[in-house]
């Protein structure tokens, strides 16, 4: 991405309105580049450039990056022609910021989406060559024993003949029958075919974590925060 973008692009993908709006919002209305008054909406702007409109200081970012705690019954797409998706949760401004979530989780399971603009990093977190872990919890229909948690590490068979990559199961409590599972891939269904695959069934499913991005438990399910600066930093590594 160049670091400088068309000052009608950042105002529409800073929710302020269509390019329509945007165009004439900037003929009439106060917008300001550095104190600046621009009155042409093609004007290239860069990051750090500070833009306002009408007094108001607007968000101007190479990349956004949110988590959300997903609550059960809603996609990790980005559209659906049926289901509400977790972009649907979003606020209408964010929702123009163009994120879009990294790895799917199921419709019925919950917990941490993590969003960006950021494609570079998102194809980093998803690659499996990378190992990047993501952790969850997990209630199963019964009883966990040593043998499962030796299938876990050496790899399961699944129904359609791939071999999981080694993956940490670890008993919680035993009645319910809580566990953690730590993987480095995604395959579709993993988590509910590497258990099945071993007889059981999963009845609850949330991810806590995606690599050194943990899910902040004081976001109920549907809420989502900005990324701090530390866990941006942290997630996208030395660069
Ligand atoms: N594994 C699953 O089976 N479902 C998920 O949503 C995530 C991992």
């Amino acid at each position: 991405m160049s670091n400088s973008k068309r000052l009608d692009y950042v105002l529409v993908h800073a929710g302020i309105g269509s390019r329509k709006t945007v165009k004439g919002l900037v003929r009439k209305s106060d917008v300001l580049v550095n104190g600046v008054r621009v009155r042409d909406s093609s004007t290239h702007v860069k990051f750090g450039d500070t833009i306002s409109v009408d007094g108001e200081e607007i968000e101007f970012k190479e990349f956004y990056y949110f988590m959300m705690n997903k609550p059960p019954g809603v996609v990790s797409a980005t559209t659906d022609p049926r289901e509400k998706t977790v972009l649907d949760l979003l606020s209408e401004s964010d929702q123009k910021k163009s994120v879009f979530p990294v790895g799917r989780l199921d419709k019925d399971t919950e917990g941490l989406i993590f969003l960006t603009t950021d494609g570079k990093l998102a194809h980093t977190l998803l690659s499996p060559n990378n190992f990047k872990i993501k952790s969850y919890i997990a209630q199963v229909s019964s009883e966990i024993s040593k043998a499962d948690i030796a299938f876990f590490r050496k790899g399961i068979i699944l129904d359609d003949g791939y071999k999981t990559a080694p993956a940490r199961l670890e008993i919680i409590e035993d009645n319910p029958h809580k566990c953690s599972i730590d993987l480095t891939e995604g395959k579709f269904h993993q988590i509910k075919r590497m258990f099945e695959a071993i007889g059981k069934e999963v009845i609850k499913l949330k991810r806590l974590s995606i690599d050194s991005l943990n899910l902040d438990e004081s976001l109920l399910p549907g809420e989502y925060r900005e990324l701090t600066e530390e866990e941006i930093v942290k997630l996208r590594g030395i660069e």
